[in-house]
């Protein structure tokens, strides 16, 4: 098969994880007789230096016209710590999320069985976790109005989303939960917020098109909590923008590192697979920082967006193997041997 590959690096520890995922994805290539074309494109701050917009109409092409993206990682401390600046690598990747239309993320949480003992939770509590985020991308507070009033005293920024919006992101939900164990949380604050009460209201009326689903409507804040008790009571989780922004990076914690987790963003057209770790700039250009959730999200690309199976398959078993076998990056190796990030790669590319 032909794969068309848009290659977003990004910023920071991007372009090492990327490269790792690379290597990996041309050894699948030859071991299953793909052709993969890779279309390199600017974003991030990288972008900004370069051409001043952190995500380029150029880039916007690049990926329009690419059967996926795999996008590494964007931000750079230069901009955090700067309100004022006018152009921020992070607005890159909103208006990359909007433009492409990705407005579900798909973010899973999942244990790997020789790792349990790095979560700093209890084995008992988190045996068996293997959940699904599913995140609204593309609207409520991150892209409702904001500014300033009262010269300048008073901030706002609104959250607003149409039934639309919810029906769209709430289908991909019941449709995933008919593939795994058929439950699905509705996570939200309608005890308070009103774009959380037209959720509950969309969620429930299309309960009756998948009597087979279990569904739960629980309260934001519970399942923050509920999240780290009993992980592995929930399956698929719903849930708008920056609910799920919050609670996915708490998620992380369940599988022992920030630097294993994958997530694919998709929608009609387009699909973007990336990381959920940022761009951890103080490891950057020092080789230590964990890939794997790079090479896992090349997975799920050759899974969900190529319909490959064993492809992806291959990947996911070779990473079991390198974990099993101790060949992990400083976040993972405790008092054994750290390898860096090529080194990791290398032994996957040379193990499948
Ligand atoms: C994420 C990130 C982004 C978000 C930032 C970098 C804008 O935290 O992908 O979760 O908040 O969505
Ligand atoms: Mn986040």
């Amino acid at each position: 098969m032909k794969l068309k590959i848009a290659l977003l690096a990004g910023d920071g520890i991007g372009p090492e994880v990327i490269a790792q995922a690379v290597k990996v994805c041309e050894a699948i290539a030859v071991k299953f007789n793909h052709e993969i074309t890779w279309k390199p494109a600017l974003t991030g701050a990288a972008a900004i230096d370069a051409v001043g917009d952190p995500y380029p109409d150029e880039t916007h092409e690049i990926c329009l016209n690419a059967d996926a993206v795999l996008f590494g990682a964007i931000g750079h401390p230069k901009y955090d710590n700067d309100p004022s600046a006018k152009v921020r690598p992070e607005q890159g990747l909103l208006k990359m999320r909007k433009k492409l239309g990705l407005f579900a993320n798909v973010r899973p949480t999942f244990t790997f069985p020789s790792l349990i003992d790095n979560s700093p939770l209890k084995r008992e509590r988190i045996e068996g976790t293997d959940l699904v985020f599913l995140r609204e991308l593309t609207g409520g507070i991150y892209f409702g109005e904001k500014g300033r009033k009262d010269g300048g005293e008073t901030a706002f920024d609104t959250c607003t989303y149409t039934r639309e919006e919810v029906v769209r992101l709430a289908k991909k939900g019941f449709e995933l939960a008919m593939t795994r164990t058929k439950k699905l949380c509705c996570v939200d604050k309608a005890n308070v917020m009103e774009t959380s009460r037209l959720w509950r209201e969309t969620v429930q009326a299309m309960e009756k098109d998948y009597p087979e689903v279990t569904v739960s409507y629980e309260f934001v804040d519970a399942v923050a909590m509920r999240l780290v008790q009993w992980p592995n009571s929930y399956d698929v989780l719903i849930t708008e923008n920056l609910f799920g922004d919050i609670l996915t990076d708490e998620a992380s914690v369940i599988s022992g590192s920030m630097g294993l987790m994958p997530s694919a963003s998709v929608g009609e057209k387009n699909a973007l697979y990336e990381p959920i770790h940022g761009s951890y700039p103080q490891a950057a250009g020092k080789d230590i920082a964990n890939p794997l959730a790079t090479v896992l999200s090349a997975a799920m690309m050759f899974e969900d967006t190529f319909k490959l199976k064993k492809e992806a398959k291959a990947i996911r078993d070779v990473v079991n193997k390198s974990l099993e076998q101790g060949i992990v990056t400083e976040d993972l190796s405790g008092k054994n041997k750290a390898y860096k990030t090529s080194e990791v790669g290398d032994w996957l590319v040379n193990n499948l």
